[in-house]
């Protein structure tokens, strides 16, 4: 009788311990962060389409508005992907300068580098569709990092195209990588995101 107690009492205590240890590798994932936005100087907030943000009295753009909400919900670590080159600031000359940018497919050089990649798991990249594509910072960016092994999480923010063919090109781009399911956001429901998100990170399991 002992001994089945003995037995019971080491069954129960050797799962509670392979619970903790799934637990506790669960939230040890490290998380980046990255996103690369493009506030316009010339809107006045995402109510008129404009791409930029007032949220806490901050002015964000609507990419690295979703990033900042992400970074909330995961404690995650914030990286922007900045370019060496200025964007334009107003909507038009943005416009038409991504344009010829894409069509020539050049790389731009990016000035913010990720300190140590090797010691994070998860890395969520967020963009803007810029002309149903990825912005060309983009590229540099998969040009640069190698995420093999680690798991990606897309997400964008756009003015109705979600995510055009963006989800097939990271696979494309990053074969030895594993892609979760995206979160897509137009830039006219900005004010819903927050529940989204944060229902979104629940159910792709990248925190518990
Ligand atoms: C250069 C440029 C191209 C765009 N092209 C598209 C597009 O093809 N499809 C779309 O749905 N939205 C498009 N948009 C809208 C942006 O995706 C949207 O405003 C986004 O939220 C901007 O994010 P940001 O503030 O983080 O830069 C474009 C915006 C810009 C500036």
């Amino acid at each position: 009788m002992r001994v089945k107690i003995l037995l019971i009492a080491t069954a129960i205590l050797l799962l509670n311990c392979l619970q903790m240890q799934a637990q506790s590798s669960k939230s040890d994932k490290k998380i980046l962060i990255t996103y690369f936005t493009m506030p316009e100087t010339d809107g006045v907030d995402t109510s008129s389409g404009a791409s930029r943000i007032v949220a806490d009295g901050k002015l964000q753009g609507n990419t690295e508005y979703i990033a900042a909400i992400i970074q909330q919900a995961t404690k995650g670590e914030l990286f922007a992907i900045r370019t060496v080159q200025q964007y334009p600031g107003t909507h038009k000359e943005l416009v038409d300068y991504a344009k010829k940018e894409n069509e020539s497919k050049v790389r731009p050089k990016l000035i913010t580098k990720i300190k140590d990649l090797d010691k994070y798991d998860v890395i969520f990249i967020g963009f803007p569709n810029w002309w149903y594509d990825m912005p060309m910072p983009l590229y540099s960016f998969f040009d640069e990092y190698d995420f093999s092994g680690k798991t990606i999480v897309p997400f964008c923010t756009h003015g109705g195209s979600r995510f055009s063919q963006a989800i097939k090109t990271i696979t494309e781009l990053e074969k030895g990588a594993k892609i979760l399911d995206g979160y897509s956001v137009s830039r006219n429901n900005l004010a819903v995101a927050k529940d989204e998100v944060v229902k979104w990170i629940q159910k792709i399991g990248v925190k518990e």
